[in-house]
């Protein structure tokens, strides 16, 4: 352990972005302080510094003017910005004993590199929650994966613990594809509900209308899953073996294409991996 990690350490959060500003209320609650927000320099970047900083009581300052007194600094930035506000912020102290976390899900801790050849520990370390303008979720129970430099996984693990998370170490080498799991747990489910929309607009409703309208039976497949699993939660058409209805499904959605696509995409995974009957005729359907 470092000889600063043996107190909660003090942390600097770079981006105050929809990460940054969910993370840095969720530590200040944990008990951590939180040194300084590094925003960019624009003004609404500023802005955005400023306000947050004054939610924990923290200096706001700008990636060309950063103080970086703490123990922790946390990238909070776009996965394509880590590597270029990193270096930007190599030359600025002493990187010994200091640990850098990113949080990017994809990339791995070497976009770190270049506060880790200045003496820092790196990590990468990425909640498996979905963060918004306009919602601070509770980390509880949330999965953090975490990759890196003993030290700085070993300073992720206590603060995860905090945050009352679990930790789970990711190998490098499944990043990307960890990554990819995590896109259809929450962003391509939400593309998927918008596309349901645009199918409610043959059916005469608005988007507002279809949203408000379908959430009960998206909660209940949602709990369904939890409950069941997926093949108890799978109900419709294709689990009953009615190819015909399939068939006029996808006659009406020749009129949205792009809709067509994904419902015979997932129909596809639903014939390979659900329990489905008449799976021969389903095929045929799916095919023309
Ligand atoms: N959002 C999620 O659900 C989620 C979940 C897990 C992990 N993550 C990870 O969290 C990281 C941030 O994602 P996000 O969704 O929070 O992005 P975001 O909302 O776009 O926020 C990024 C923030 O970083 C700022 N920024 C960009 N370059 C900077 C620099 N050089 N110095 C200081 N600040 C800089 C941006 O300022 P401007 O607005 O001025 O550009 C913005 O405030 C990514 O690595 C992402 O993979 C996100």
């Amino acid at each position: 352990m470092l000889p600063a990690m043996v107190k909660k350490p003090r942390i600097v959060i770079v981006g105050p972005g929809r990460l940054g500003s969910a993370l840095t209320l969720e530590l200040k609650q944990a008990g951590y302080r939180i040194s300084e927000i590094i925003s960019r320099k624009s003004p609404a970047s500023r802005r955005e510094g400023a306000a947050l900083a004054r939610k924990v009581k923290a200096r706001a300052s700008t990636c060309d003017n950063p103080h970086l007194d703490a123990d922790i600094v946390w990238f909070c930035v776009p996965d394509r910005e880590i590597a270029a506000a990193a270096r930007q912020l190599a030359l600025v102290i002493d990187w010994k004993k200091k640990i850098a976390f990113h949080s990017s899900g994809a990339l791995l801790s070497d976009e770190l590199d270049s506060l880790r050849r200045r003496g820092a520990a790196v990590a990468s370390v990425h909640p498996l929650m979905t963060f918004v303008y306009g919602s601070v979720p509770s980390l509880s129970g949330v999965h953090f994966a975490v990759e890196g430099d003993t030290a700085a996984v070993d300073a992720a693990r206590r603060i995860v613990r905090d945050l009352r998370g679990e930790v789970f170490t990711i190998p490098k080498q499944h990043k990307a594809a960890y990554h990819a799991w995590g896109a259809f747990a929450s962003p391509l489910l939400v593309a998927t509900l918008v596309t349901a929309e645009q199918v409610a607009r043959k059916a005469g409703l608005s988007a507002a209308e279809s949203r408000k309208k379908m959430l009960p039976i998206v909660r209940q497949t949602v709990a369904n899953y939890e409950l069941l699993g997926p093949a108890g939660a799978f109900s419709g058409p294709i689990v009953r073996g009615d190819a015909e209805i399939v068939r006029k499904h996808l006659q009406v959605l020749k009129k949205i294409p792009e809709a067509r696509n994904v419902y015979r995409a997932l129909a596809r995974v639903a014939l390979r991996h659900l329990p489905v009957r008449n799976r021969a005729k389903l095929k045929e359907a799916l095919e023309l």
